[in-house]
């Protein structure tokens, strides 16, 4: 079992790079398989959850040949199984992304029920409401997602909630059916776009990714293309918040800074310094920070996934802070590993009240899912004195180097394995 060790208190300082869009890469490397001719896809993150996705391609007689680190070279023409195993399904949520994929040009698909990070009810009622649409028998059957057509058809969709998963899934399909399809109440997320973008550079027609109403014009067939993955806004929000909860100064490179407006809106408002370059945001915080009201919303609103790394921070502010979730409603298992490093935070419902405290003092805690569990090692390096980090496969599933790149900016965090690697580190930074 890996954990994290902190030794926390140190401000964090420099640059940092950051990687691939995980959220892009999943379904993107999902829709790679609809053409048959090669795909190359740069700038793919080297996390599990993308990892366990071209696994899954594989698994299925897709084609994956890593070029380097970071570049794949994806074939969908072997594909021979249009049925997608629990072994891979149960370990990420997004390999509901096959379906719309394998739906689109085979006009078939069967995919588990996904797994994924548990934090809260995760309905899967609007894809299938839009493969209907599109004209698939779609339905749950035996623990299995199914969606089959005789043929898919262009159609005029208004999508009940507004979801990154099925405005994306939907798109896929949409994108090999015939004639035009209308998705209305589309989700807006930057991926959303990334994922359009790149089916359109295989020779789909798709307008208005971005807005909420993108138009689908089918195409039979897609062809081969070269792309590259827009930067992950989340990795990026995270080392944002690492800076102002140890009161570091963090320049984060590699980025979109109009993908992270609600995240620097927000540490502007509770005192950071915030610095925009072409693509590059520097994040700076000397003294104890504001309080503030958040609430979660589709973007451009502030996003769920930034939620645990905002409570870290505002758990360290001058004031009562309120965050209201408002997109799942089991994010704030962190609660209780917070109570552990002194945070003084209760939850009512789908609203945290964080009353700020002057320190956090280090502990064991374990990481509930992927974003808390970086913002309990947010917390860690904000901390006087020693935290162990359990359970951080989560963090691994969406943090490519996440202690390397921590430690490039002075933190003092390491993996440890065993017992006896653990030991030496105490004795190491006693
Ligand atoms: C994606 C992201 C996840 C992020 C979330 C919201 C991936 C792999 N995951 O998850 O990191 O936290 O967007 O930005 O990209 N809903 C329904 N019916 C559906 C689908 C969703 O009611 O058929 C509801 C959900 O319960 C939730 C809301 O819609 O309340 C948003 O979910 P959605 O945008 O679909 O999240 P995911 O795509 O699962």
């Amino acid at each position: 079992m890996e954990q994290y060790i902190i030794n926390g208190g140190v401000p964090l300082k420099g640059e940092v790079e950051i990687g691939g869009a995980k959220n892009a890469a999943l379904a993107i490397l999902a829709a790679a398989i609809m053409t048959d001719e090669d795909v190359v896809i740069e700038n793919l993150p080297d996390v599990r959850d993308v990892n366990v996705m071209i696994q899954a391609i594989g698994a299925i007689g897709g084609s994956v040949v890593h070029l380097n680190r970071h570049t794949v070279r994806i074939n969908g023409f072997g594909i021979g199984k249009l049925s997608l195993d629990y072994e891979y399904i149960k370990k990420i949520r997004a390999s509901y992304y096959l379906l719309g994929a394998l739906l689109g040009k085979y006009k078939q698909a069967e995919v588990a029920l996904p797994g994924g990070c548990d934090i809260g009810s995760r309905p899967i009622d609007q894809h299938l409401k839009g493969f209907r649409a599109l004209g698939a028998e779609a339905g749950v059957r035996h623990g299995k997602i199914t969606a089959h057509a005789s043929h898919l058809h262009g159609s005029h969709i208004y999508m009940d909630v507004v979801s990154v998963g099925a405005t994306i899934n939907v798109m896929m399909a949409a994108a090999m059916a015939d004639g035009n399809t209308i998705l209305e109440n589309a989700a807006k997320e930057p991926h959303v776009v990334d994922v359009a973008n790149f089916l359109n550079s295989m020779g789909a027609n798709i307008k208005g990714a971005g807005t909420d109403v993108i138009r689908i014009k089918g195409v039979p067939k897609l062809h081969k293309t070269e792309y590259s993955i827009i930067p992950d806004q989340i990795e990026a929000g995270t080392f944002m918040f690492a800076a102002a909860a140890t009161k570091g100064d963090i320049t984060v490179k590699n980025v979109i800074p109009k993908h992270l407006e609600a995240t620097s809106a927000k540490l502007v408002e509770i005192g950071c310094r915030v610095e925009e370059m072409d693509d590059a945001v520097r994040v700076c915080a000397t003294e104890r920070l504001g309080y503030t009201q958040v609430k979660t919303l589709p973007y451009p609103g502030f996003p769920t996934d930034m939620q645990p790394q905002m409570a870290v921070v505002l758990g360290l502010s001058n004031g009562m802070s309120t965050i209201t979730e408002s997109i799942f409603e089991n994010r704030f298992r962190y609660v209780d590993e917070l109570h552990r490093l002194g945070g003084d935070i209760k939850v009512e419902g789908n609203i945290a009240i964080i009353n700020g405290v002057e320190e956090y003092t280090g502990a064991e805690v374990c990481a509930p899912d992927l974003r808390a569990g970086a913002a309990l090692v947010i917390a860690g390096l904000a901390a006087s004195g020693k935290t162990i980090i359990d359970d951080i496969v989560y963090i691994q599933r969406g943090y490519e180097d996440f202690e390397k790149k921590l430690r490039q900016l002075g933190g003092r965090i390491k993996i440890v394995k065993t017992e006896k690697e653990m030991k030496q580190y105490q004795y190491h930074t006693a």
